[in-house]
């Protein structure tokens, strides 16, 4: 059970210590262009392991990737204040053409799950590069909606005084500013929305919505706007998407992954709600949407399709 983070920046170092504290995988080893950087974080996170799960949290080089189930890829560039996810595209892409191959060459049977944004596009990098090694598509995917689905159900289910885990509603398209909220499709405990809120007498009506859409697709420009970064929620989705991936739990998650012939769409990279298993992707599952999110996922998708061109790959 060894899991590879490689980039140890705020995200990556967030989510080995979520693994660690969450008990997901036995190894974890750290690689960062900054050796002394790698092995900082591995001392520190190594030192809340008697105060969580038995593991060992090491820093190395890419040879030591070998044998990793899963390797998280986190190197790159992040968000400053006011800068957009896809304003990081042309420099994350170049640090990837470095890194995949390296990945690939030293742990060709891991699962990469990429968390570098712009995230969408960056997996479909990943697919790319990582195919030309010899790893089929199905055995890379990001971290894509995840974090935003969690953002919604946690607003949604404070909206109706539900813990957010019996709150069933996802986010998907881009994992940025064209995402998509799906109310239509929204459950809690089993209930439609709707149903729910005649239920309990809440009303959730078009101003509460758009609250909430404004909340969710905000969220990391406003936590990056008062503390520079955003890594705590993203380090837990990582852990968990990990944590399904090396025990096979086959659970439903917002990831991104290349579409073939989804909703309309082939070869673009993207959320929807989708089956994981111990293998990497499974398949996307048919979301039923309405025509006003039908319209708004294409145009997500358009956004991606073109930033992914622009790279010509
Ligand atoms: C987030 O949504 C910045 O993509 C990162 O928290």
């Amino acid at each position: 059970m060894k899991v590879g983070v490689v980039g140890c920046g705020f995200v990556g170092a967030t989510a080995a210590y979520a693994m660690v504290m969450d008990g997901v995988g036995r190894q974890i080893v750290l690689v960062d262009l900054d050796r002394q950087r790698a092995e900082a974080e591995a001392n520190d996170i190594m030192h809340a392991v008697p105060f969580s799960h038995p593991m060992s949290v090491v820093s190395g080089e890419y040879s030591d990737l070998a044998g990793c189930r899963v390797v998280v890829i986190a190197a790159g560039v992040s968000q400053k204040p006011g800068e957009t996810r896809l304003q990081l595209l042309e420099r994350n892409t170049a640090v990837f053409e470095k890194v995949v191959p390296q990945i690939a060459q030293h742990a060709p049977q891991a699962i990469l799950l990429v968390a570098t944004n712009p995230v969408d596009v960056m997996t479909h990098v990943t697919v790319k590069l990582a195919g030309r090694c010899g790893i089929d598509e199905s055995r890379v995917l990001g971290s894509g909606t995840t974090l935003d689905t969690a953002r919604f159900r946690t607003l949604l289910g404070r909206q109706c005084g539900i813990d957010a885990k019996h709150v069933h509603a996802y986010v998907i398209g881009e994992h940025g500013d064209s995402e998509v909220l799906t109310w239509s499709c929204a459950t809690v405990g089993g209930m439609r929305l709707n149903e729910f809120q005649k239920y309990r007498d809440i009303h959730i009506g078009v101003a509460e919505k758009t609250e909430i859409d404004q909340k969710v697709r905000g969220a990391a420009y406003e936590i990056i706007s008062g503390k520079g970064a955003t890594y705590y929620g993203i380090g837990a989705a990582l852990s968990r998407i990990v944590d399904v991936l090396i025990h096979d739990q086959r659970a439903i998650l917002t990831i991104s992954a290349r579409l073939h012939d989804v909703l309309g769409l082939s070869d673009v990279t993207i959320s929807l709600p989708t089956l994981v298993g111990g293998q990497g992707v499974i398949s996307a599952v048919p979301i039923s949407l309405n025509d006003e999110e039908t319209a708004a996922f294409h145009a997500s998708a358009a956004i991606v399709r073109e930033a992914t061109e622009s790279l010509n790959l």
